[in-house]
């Protein structure tokens, strides 16, 4: 596996692999890497010949007071994980590699950051769109995994892959559980053994929820605030707990049948924020 820590090496790697007829996938994290990192990987591989990973804390998609001084490094772990699967090229700039001193252009998002994790984190798509869209520049790459735990970052870049002409494919992966449903995340990590006990509660209520607009229910509004109640009451600080529609992610409490929803949920444990999502069909059958 090579190593890149420079944009200008990145490139002339990729180079060399498309001049021989290689297609690449793209796997951008912020490193910390977990199975649910590695299954990105696994499925980049059935999709291109070359996979590279990109390993880069991105400081423009943290707001004040949240975690990018702390957020959890495991760099040898991550390359050596990265070479067991196969990767052929790790890229891990530093942030005047990526940022230089000073950036003066900026993107604005309409709609799809106004609810779930972009109402509570008003600074965080901007800063996932800018570094996406320079790592798309960078690599050119004909397909990027992204998974479905992050909901709301793949709808956005999706719509800034279709309007700023990137042409790659995207590949959604699915969401990697623990045994007891919780989604793996880097910051489980900062989980205390009593909160690492309740945090599966956040996907239980998410599943209830689900498995309701599957059946049929139609009425969503008491549904959601009694499940908002029992995590709260089980010590959780729901940041959100709600339905959206998969076109702008507006809030939804009377799905249609037939129509598909995100049901997603944010919540604190602690100073620690997770959240998880599930996609769900609705249908119309009677409860
Ligand atoms: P990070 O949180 O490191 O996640 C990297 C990728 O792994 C994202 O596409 C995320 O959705 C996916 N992922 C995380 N947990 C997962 C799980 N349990 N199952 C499946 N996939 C999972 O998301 C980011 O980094 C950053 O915002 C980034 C896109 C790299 C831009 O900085």
């Amino acid at each position: 596996m090579h190593i890149s820590r420079t944009v200008g090496d990145l490139r002339k790697q990729i180079a060399e692999l498309k001049q021989i007829g290689k297609k690449v996938a793209l796997v951008p994290t912020m490193g910390a890497l977990h199975e649910g990192h590695l299954s990105l990987i696994r499925i980049a591989k059935k999709h291109a010949d070359a996979v590279i990973v990109s390993a880069f804390i991105n400081p423009t998609q943290f707001g004040p007071g949240e975690d990018y001084d702390r957020y959890p490094k495991t760099e040898s772990f991550d390359i050596n994980a990265c070479e067991a699967e196969g990767v052929e090229i790790y890229f891990m700039p530093g942030v005047k590699e990526m940022y230089g001193e000073k950036n003066h252009i900026g993107f604005s998002i309409d709609k799809l950051d106004e609810h779930l994790c972009g109402a509570s984190r008003p600074h965080h798509f901007k800063g996932v769109v800018q570094v996406v869209n320079k790592l798309f520049n960078i690599v050119e790459p004909n397909v990027a995994v992204f998974g479905q735990k992050d909901i709301q970052q793949y709808k956005i870049l999706e719509r800034m892959r279709d309007e700023f002409a990137h042409p790659v494919e995207m590949v959604r992966a699915p969401i990697v559980r623990d045994t007891d449903g919780l989604a793996l995340s880097s910051r489980n990590a900062y989980l205390t053994k009593d909160q690492r006990n309740k945090a599966p509660m956040l996907y239980q209520a998410l599943h209830y929820v689900s498995m309701r607009i599957q059946k049929g229910d139609t009425h969503l509004t008491n549904l959601l605030e009694d499940r908002k109640r029992t995590l709260t009451a089980n010590g959780f600080q729901v940041d959100y707990f709600q339905c959206v529609e998969t076109n702008e992610l507006q809030p939804v409490t009377e799905p249609e049948a037939g129509q598909n929803y995100i049901v997603a949920g944010a919540v604190y444990l602690g100073a620690t924020r997770l959240i998880d999502n599930i996609i769900v069909e609705a249908s119309d059958r009677v409860k």
